[in-house]
Parts: structure tokens; C-alpha cells; sequence
């Protein structure tokens, strides 16, 4: 791990104070209330989710056991009987929310559904006996590779509902990227679609599929479950392949939710990390649902009235948290967007705020930096005074962007939560409570109640205010990552072991920057590690190294991010060839094509840069900072006396 290159020259001085009308309605309605909150939970974390438990969710059966911890495994309501799906439909139907709509969805081409939850109930209840006849028990891995289709949500209820843990793969990760998990988390059944809508044309996810298991290379995988969405010609393989539909009329309806205990496994989700393959983190079923339940209650002030929209896919973790099990645990009605803004419908994020009458709105900062390209007469055009909150999630938010994001779209009257979390934490960790915290640009404020968030040195130590350090948290809280899949060892190296545990408590170590100022504010400055962030995803450069190596013409491979104005940062590769090969434009173009294919589109490099050598150590280790220097246009400096060839980052320097 690199040091910290952590300097804070962003000082930002405005302060926006939620509007009096706000705070009022909203579920924490002070400063005071919210310090209140914290410093209870502080006190006593476990009395105060144990509280929380009994008060939001329902359990079958009550935990002994609050929190069993043994660093660095934590254990949330031990004893507890649990189902998530039971929290996130059958208790509403008990209630007037029964026919509410629960999902709103609004397909590319302009098509949409709206589910109540009675609805959504019974075809989850369907899609779970679906499972069940094709032999999926209790802790079988389901694998779900879907478009943004009502389709995946009901997927990933129908799999908690029978306690089959599910890995949801982002619908744009290439068939190798799908295959690579569906061998780690030995999955049992692929629940896919013909194919998806995106930017006008088809995504072949059923074609993907069909590759991924090509030679009986992912040998765990018995069936693959298939929606019709697009309706293109698709292979059908007697015997594996089943059409959802086909399927879903032929079960009953009636399929109680089967008690699972709080520390079952509820999903296995991949995320970057700085060296080897993505690392499946695992989340369980009590905690998680305790706190994505509570967060979403607060941090988006969730009412009754509200129409909650979460742009993100259902394939990160923010979909899986903040469309699917947050929202409807808590009865909300959350809506689904199968498209992305295209040249031919810039404006669609807008149009679907206007035609649903969204209230909340929550997306990245790559996408407001693609908005604000656009420029703003395309939602100026639009009827968005149904927004009363904006959200932002995914990487820092630039103030500027900020400003734009307030002023453009939420008419100067919406506070805005800038929500700082990971795949890891399985919930937002620090954040503005909308109707309590005043905001400032750039900055996700404070720790949610229960979060003890820090900023220490290498050795654990507290660094002063306003100086920058690495982003610790001192407390185990419910929806923590339990380990990596088949890994521990991985998990307590990665996230446990490079800061010392400090005065016998253990810190957990969340691979970002960040400072504190003189308010308590958080600042975070990004990843410390070798990953880099392209459109708020994280990607491991080793992962994009090896793709590239994995071609016959490369010998070596360094990967950078180079800063880009939309997407926050793109793939920039430096590139050594195999000495029977030579650079040329043809050659560039295949070596992206590549990555694609390994890969997918997201690891797309925007720039290759063929060398003859990279700058390396005396020891052998490439030294990056100095290629981000190269790739980011700006001059070497620092220190290169470590440099075992200078003559390389000579020629690099010249062009040459
Ligand atoms: O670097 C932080 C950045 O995104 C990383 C987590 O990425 P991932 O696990 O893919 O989850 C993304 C969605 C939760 C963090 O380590 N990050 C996320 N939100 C913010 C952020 N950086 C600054 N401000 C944020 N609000």
C-alpha cells in the first residue's frame, strides 16, 4: 500500500442548513436529535440496535445474543430467526400498504409495470417455488446476471425467501468476468435474460451466459433460468435452459418464508480489490437487514408519500442495499429504471422524475458530471418540483458539482446526502441526516448513529483536524462484510491487518483517504490503494493488468487512472510487447477490445501507451505515481532516485 499522497487544499466555507419545513416532517428533525442519537449509540452500540431490531423489524424467533465479536468476525443477533423477504413484503400486507405500489419500473424503450405489494408478494412466492423445483435448497449460491428488470428484484426476494444465497453480476461485466464468479461462489443456477436494454441496443446476456458455461467450464451450474425481455433469438439447451415464464404459471403461489438464522448467509457480492481476483464479500441476513432498513429510513427520509428512485444497477452493491432491501422493508414504493441517458434521450433521468412525481432522488457524481455536460437547458425543461432530496453516492463529489447538482436539479430547495460506503460495510456509513445535519459541498458530513468512524496514521493513531490520514471504523455495526468467500485469510489481511489493532480494539480499514475539519466533518479523498475509480466503480488495476497480459502480443502491463471529467477517472495502460510485435493503431484497438472481452466495457482502456520499458525500483516494483504523473499530462516530481533505469521514464517523458 502506498502512503497517503493526502494533501487537503479543498476549503470549502458554504453551509446549507435544511429549510425549517423540512426538518420539521423529517424522521430526525435537529442537530441536538442527532447528537443525541450518536452519542446513545456510542455509549451502548449493542443496546441500540438491539432496540432498533425488535422496534423495525420481525423476527420469528428473539436473539440471545446481541453481538458476538471475535476480531475480526462479528456476529449480529445470535439466535435470531430472521427472513428478509418475510421484512421487505409479507409483514406489509397485513397493513394498507398491501396494494402500494412497492416497485415502480420504467423500461428503456419507453414500456413499464407497477407492482403493489401484494403483487410483487405473489410473484416472488412463484419465482421461489420456481427455485425449489429445480432443486435449489437452503444455502445453494444462485447466480443472477439480469437487466434492470422487476425480474432481478423478485430474483434476489425469491432467493432470500428459501435461504439460497444470491451473487448478482452486474449485467456489463463480459462473460469471462461472469464466469470467474460463477466458479468462486460454486453456483448452483443462473437466472438471466434473453436480453436487456441499454443505450438503444440489446445487451446479450443469454449469449454472455451461454459462453460463460461453454466446455462445462463453470461445472457447479446445472440450470439457467431465462426472462424474456428483448425478445431476439437466443440458444436454448434442452435439459439446462428453462423460459421464466414458462415456468412461473405452473407453481403455486404459496411459499412461506423460511426461517433462517440472523447469521445465514443472504448474499455473495464481488467487489475490486488492489491485487488478484475480485474478492466475494459476504453479507448475512439479520444485521444487514437491521441496517439497510434504518438507513434508508433516516438518510432519505423516507415517508409514506414518497416515490424513491435509486438510478443505481441492482448489480452493486448500492442496488442491492437502496432499491431492493432498504426501500421495501420499509414499505416504500421504490422505482426501477432499465436505461441509461443517451444521444437520443439526454433528458430521460428527467423525464422519469416528471412522469412518476419521483420525491427522492439518488446517483452518482459520474453521472451529474455527465448532466452537467449536457448542459442545463435539458432538465430546465422539465417539471421537477416533486423533488424534495437529492442523493449521491460512489466517489467524492467535486463542490462545483455539488452546486450544480442543488441549484439545476434540486431548484436550491433540496439537501443534498452525499453517503460515503462499500460494498463492504453493506450501508451507507457517514452521511447528512436530511432534516438535522446543514451540508457542505464536497463533504458526507458525519458518522451515522452506531458508525465510530476515525482518522488515524499508519499506526492507529488519531491524526489532527484537518489533516489527512486513512478512514478507520472502531466499532463492528451490523451490516458489515462477514469475510471474503473461501478467504478468510484474505479478509483479516485486507481489511483488519494493515493498521495494527490500537490498544486492544481493532480498526477496520476501508482503503480511502479522507480528513476531518474543525466541525467534525468528513472529507474523503479517495482510495489509497491500486484501484481506481471509473464512473464511482471500483476497478482492481491488477485485474485489468492481467487481462491485458493475458494477450499474446503483451509482455507487461502497468494500469493507472488518469483523471477524466465525467467519469471521474479512465484507464490509462502502459504497455511493453513481446518482441516479436510492433505498436500500431490496429494493435491498440485489439488490446481494448481485449480488455472488453475479459473484462467488460467498464474496463475499457481510454488510452494505451506502448513502452519499452517500465520505470521500476531497483527492487522490481513499477513505480506507478510516476506513470499517473505521465498519464495525467502533468510534470514528474518527487523523488526517482529509487529508479533502477532512468533513461526509461526519460523516454516516456519525451514522447518517444
Ligand atoms: O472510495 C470510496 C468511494 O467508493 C468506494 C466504495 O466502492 P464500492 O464498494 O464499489 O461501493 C460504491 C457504492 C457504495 C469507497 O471506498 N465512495 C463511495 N461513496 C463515496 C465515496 N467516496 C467519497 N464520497 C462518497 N460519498
Amino acid at each position: 500500500m502506498s502512503q497517503p499522497t493526502i494533501e487537503s487544499i479543498l476549503q470549502e466555507k458554504r453551509l446549507f442548513p435544511p429549510s425549517p419545513e423540512f426538518s420539521q416532517n423529517a424522521h430526525i428533525k435537529s442537530q441536538e436529535d442527532y447528537q443525541k442519537l450518536y452519542d446513545t449509540a456510542k455509549a451502548d452500540p449493542e443496546a441500540f440496535w438491539a432496540e432498533l431490531a425488535e422496534k423495525e423489524l420481525h423476527w420469528f424467533q428473539k436473539w440471545d445474543t446481541v453481538l458476538d465479536w471475535q476480531p475480526p468476525f462479528g456476529k449480529w443477533f445470535v439466535g435470531g430467526k430472521i427472513n428478509i423477504s418475510y421484512n421487505c413484503l409479507d409483514r406489509h400486507l397485513t397493513t394498507w400498504r398491501k396494494n402500494k405500489a412497492a416497485l415502480i419500473w420504467e423500461g428503456e424503450p419507453g414500456d413499464s409495470r407497477t407492482l403493489t405489494y401484494a403483487q410483487l408478494h405473489r410473484e416472488v412466492c412463484q419465482f421461489a417455488n420456481v427455485l425449489k423445483e429445480l432443486g435449489v435448497v437452503k444455502g445453494d449460491r444462485v447466480g443472477i446476471y439480469m437487466p434492470m428488470i422487476p425480474e432481478a428484484a423478485i430474483a434476489m426476494l425469491a432467493c432470500a425467501r428459501i435461504g439460497a444465497p444470491h451473487t448478482v453480476v452486474f449485467g456489463g461485466f463480459s462473460s469471462e468476468a461472469l464466469r470467474d464468479r460463477l466458479i468462486d461462489g460454486q453456483v448452483k443456477l443462473v437466472v438471466t435474460a434473453d436480453g436487456g436494454w441499454r443505450k438503444d441496443a440489446i445487451v446479450p446476456l443469454k449469449e454472455q451466459v451461454d459462453k460463460a458455461l461453454a466446455d462445462n467450464s463453470a461445472p457447479t451450474v446445472t440450470d439457467v433460468l431465462v426472462v424474456k425481455r428483448t425478445g431476439q433469438n437466443i440458444e436454448m439447451e434442452v435439459g439446462r435452459d428453462h423460459w421464466w415464464h414458462e415456468l412461473q404459471h405452473t407453481v403455486s403461489a404459496d411459499c412461506p418464508a423460511e426461517p433462517m438464522d440472523s447469521e445465514d448467509m443472504l448474499f455473495i457480492l464481488y467487489t475490486s480489490g488492489s491485487t488478484g481476483k475480485p474478492k466475494g464479500v459476504v453479507h448475512t441476513t439479520g444485521g444487514y437487514n437491521l441496517y439497510t432498513h434504518i438507513t434508508t429510513k433516516w438518510i432519505f427520509d423516507l415517508q409514506d408519500t414518497d416515490v424513491y428512485w435509486c438510478t443505481a444497477d441492482v448489480g452493486w452493491i448500492t442496488g442491492h442495499s437502496y432499491i431492493v432491501y432498504g426501500p421495501l422493508s420499509n414499505g416504500a414504493t421504490t422505482l426501477m429504471y432499465e436505461g441509461a441517458p443517451r444521444a437520443s434521450n439526454p433528458g430521460c433521468f428527467w423525464d422519469v422524475i416528471e412522469k412518476y412525481g419521483v420525491t427522492i432522488f439518488y446517483t452518482a457524481p459520474t453521472a451529474i458530471r455527465a448532466f452537467i455536460k449536457m448542459g442545463e437547458a435539458i432538465p430546465n425543461t422539465r417539471n421537477m418540483s416533486s423533488l424534495r432530496l437529492l442523493g449521491t453516492v460512489g466517489e467524492p463529489i467535486n463542490p462545483e458539482a455539488w452546486m450544480w447538482y442543488h441549484r439545476v436539479i434540486g431548484g436550491e430547495r433540496c439537501p443534498i446526502v452525499d453517503t460515503w460506503w462499500q460494498t463492504e460495510t453493506g450501508g451507507i456509513m457517514i452521511t447528512p441526516l436530511p432534516g438535522a445535519i446543514p451540508t457542505k459541498p464536497g463533504s458526507a458530513t458525519r458518522p451515522f448513529p452506531g458508525i465510530i468512524a476515525d482518522i488515524v496514521d499508519l499506526d492507529g493513531n488519531p491524526v489532527g483536524d484537518n489533516s489527512g490520514g486513512y478512514l478507520v471504523v472502531k466499532h463492528p455495526w451490523p451490516s458489515m462484510l462477514r469475510t471474503v468467500y473461501g478467504d478468510s485469510d484474505r479478509f483479516r489481511r485486507t481489511y483488519w491487518e494493515h493498521i495494527p489493532p490500537k490498544d486492544g480494539q481493532y480498526l477496520y480499514f476501508a482503503g480511502d483517504g479522507a480528513r476531518r475539519d474543525e466541525d467534525g466533518y468528513f472529507w474523503v479523498m479517495g482510495r489509497v490503494d491500486d484501484v481506481i475509480s471509473v464512473a464511482g466503480h471500483r476497478l482492481g488495476t491488477m485485474e485489468i493488468e492481467s487481462a491485458l497480459v493475458s494477450h499474446p502480443a503483451v509482455a507487461e502491463a502497468a494500469v493507472v487512472g488518469k483523471p477524466d471529467e465525467v467519469k471521474g477517472e479512465e484507464v490509462y495502460a502502459f504497455v511493453t510487447l513481446e518482441g516479436s510485435y510492433t505498436p500500431s493503431k490496429e494493435l491498440e484497438k485489439e488490446l481494448k477490445d481485449h480488455v472488453v472481452k475479459e473484462i467488460g466495457a467498464i474496463a475499457r482502456p481510454g488510452e494505451i501507451r506502448f513502452t519499452d520499458g517500465m520505470p521500476k525500483t531497483r527492487s522490481g516494483k513499477i513505480m506507478r505515481r510516476l506513470l499517473r504523473s505521465l498519464a495525467a499530462g502533468e510534470e514528474v516530481k518527487g523523488d526517482t532516485s529509487t529508479l533502477e533505469d532512468r533513461t526509461v521514464l526519460d523516454k516516456l517523458r519525451g514522447g518517444a
